[in-house]
């Protein structure tokens, strides 16, 4: 789909909570996004210290910044998305008490307006599955371009191992177009373009809904059926 398409879903976006087996699993779209981000807070404590510049390539209508910060991030957030429809979504749905929102930037297809090495870290949350397989490279390219020499950048996707997430990605409107990939398909296509250290936690076992049972995903990260995963990679210094 292209950005203007992707407009056509900003106003109400709710991460896809329209699928009745998902919202058995969570009552709302930050619900599934706070597992992603408390992972993310727990893998970069400075995160809380304030002082890191933090992209959302992708960011959609901005949950993840603003989730990230209702948890208590205070890093320097930006996004960017092909989708202006979705940045305006993302400015509305800032809630004042955190400041402005974050400078939000359309893309030119898979290009940033940001420079070389603007960001400490970089994140790209359920964007990769909307890309065309032949555009991925130079996406992975321009999240390596934007990156700080030593940065990290975390990628999180579908896992299509899970017949759960397949089951809900075909019922679910915005992902017509979506070619789900997995972790290892995430891993060649970075190391295809720069150099890393690279991780894989597998995430979401348990329903979002039910957070305290979280210790259990925590104790599954190794298991290749969450629900989601999330690849680290460290850019070589
Ligand atoms: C499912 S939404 C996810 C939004 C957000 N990252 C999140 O986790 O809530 C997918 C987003 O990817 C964006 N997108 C699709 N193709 C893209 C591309 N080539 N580059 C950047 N963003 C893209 C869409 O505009 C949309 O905002």
């Amino acid at each position: 789909m292209s950005g203007a398409e992707f407009d056509r879903y900003a106003a109400g976006y709710d991460g896809g909570l329209d699928d009745p087996i998902k919202r058995m699993l969570g009552s709302s779209a930050d619900q599934f996004i706070a597992v992603k981000a408390r992972w993310l807070l727990r893998q970069e404590k400075a995160l809380r210290d304030g002082g890191l510049q933090v992209l959302d390539y992708g960011c959609g209508a901005g949950d993840l910044m603003r989730v990230l910060a209702g948890l208590g991030a205070c890093a320097s957030f930006a996004g960017s998305d092909v989708s202006t429809g979705m940045l305006l979504e993302a400015a509305r749905r800032w809630p004042g008490e955190l400041g402005p929102p974050p400078p939000l930037e359309p893309q030119d297809g898979a290009l940033t307006p940001f420079g070389d090495g603007a960001f400490d870290v970089v994140t790209i949350s359920a964007v990769l599955h909307h890309v065309p397989v032949a555009e991925r490279p130079a996406v992975y390219a321009e999240l390596g371009r934007v990156l700080k020499p030593g940065g990290r950048l975390y990628v999180f996707e579908h896992n299509p191992r899970n017949p759960l997430v397949r089951h809900v990605i075909a019922r679910t409107p915005i992902d017509a177009d979506a070619i789900l990939l997995d972790a290892r398909e995430v891993q060649d296509g970075l190391l295809g373009t720069g150099r890393y250290e690279l991780e894989t936690d597998y995430l979401m076992f348990m329903p979002p809904g039910l957070p305290w049972l979280g210790f259990v995903d925590r104790m599954l990260t190794w298991l290749p059926l969450g629900a989601q995963y999330a690849v680290a990679a460290r850019k070589s210094a």
